[in-house]
C-alpha cells in the first residue's frame, strides 16, 4: 500500500517513519490496543448518580470529579435540553473542555477546546482532526441524572484531589 500522508502526525505527506514503513503498522497496533482497553473499561461501567436534573440545568457544563483521579474527570454538558458526558481533558494535549465554546453546525453540537480549538462532537466524541474523545451514556430517570462510568463521579472533589490542589 502506498502511503500518501501521515495520519499519526496529521501531515499531508508521509513522515520519515512512514517512509520506513513501520509507522502505520505501529499506529495500527497502538489503536488496536487502545480499542481493547476501551472495551475492557466499557464493560466495567455502571450508572453513577450525579444529581437532580433541575439543579444541573443552570450551567452549560459541570465538571464531574472522578474517584480514579483527575485524568478521568468528566464534563457534563447541558445544551438545548439534553445532557452529554465526555472526558474532561482534551484528547489532544489535555485542555479543559468544560471551558470550551459550544457551537452547532449542520445539526451537530460541538465543543471547541480552548487551547488549540480542536472540535469534538458532543454525541460521538469525534473530531474533525481524527482524534476521538471518550463519551459516556447519560440517562434521566425520575428527574435524576446518571452517567455510565467506571469510576465514582462527584460534583465535589474527592479528598485526594483536594490534597493535590493545595
Ligand atoms: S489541548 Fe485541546 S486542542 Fe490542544
Amino acid at each position: 500500500m502506498v502511503v500518501t500522508h501521515c495520519k499519526a502526525l496529521f501531515l499531508h505527506h508521509p513522515c520519515r517513519l512512514c517512509v520506513r514503513s513501520g509507522h502505520r503498522a505501529d499506529r495500527a497496533d497502538r489503536a488496536e490496543e487502545r480499542a481493547e482497553e476501551r472495551t475492557d473499561r466499557a464493560e466495567e461501567r455502571t450508572w453513577r448518580l450525579i444529581g437532580l436534573s433541575a439543579d444541573l440545568h443552570n450551567q452549560r457544563c459541570r465538571l464531574l470529579h472522578s474517584s480514579a483521579g483527575r485524568s478521568t474527570d468528566v464534563c457534563l454538558f447541558y445544551v438545548k435540553g439534553d445532557f452529554f458526558a465526555m472526558d474532561a481533558r482534551c484528547a489532544h494535549s489535555g485542555g479543559p473542555l468544560c471551558e470550551g465554546d459550544i457551537e452547532e453546525a449542520d445539526g451537530v453540537l460541538k465543543v471547541f477546546c480552548p487551547w488549540h480549538d480542536y472540535d469534538f462532537d458532543l454525541r460521538t466524541g469525534r473530531s474533525g482532526t481524527s482524534l476521538q474523545q471518550q463519551v459516556y451514556e447519560v440517562k434521566l430517570e425520575d428527574g435524576t441524572v446518571y452517567v455510565k462510568h467506571a469510576s465514582q463521579l462527584s460534583l465535589q472533589p474527592f479528598p485526594a484531589d483536594q490534597h493535590c490542589s493545595s
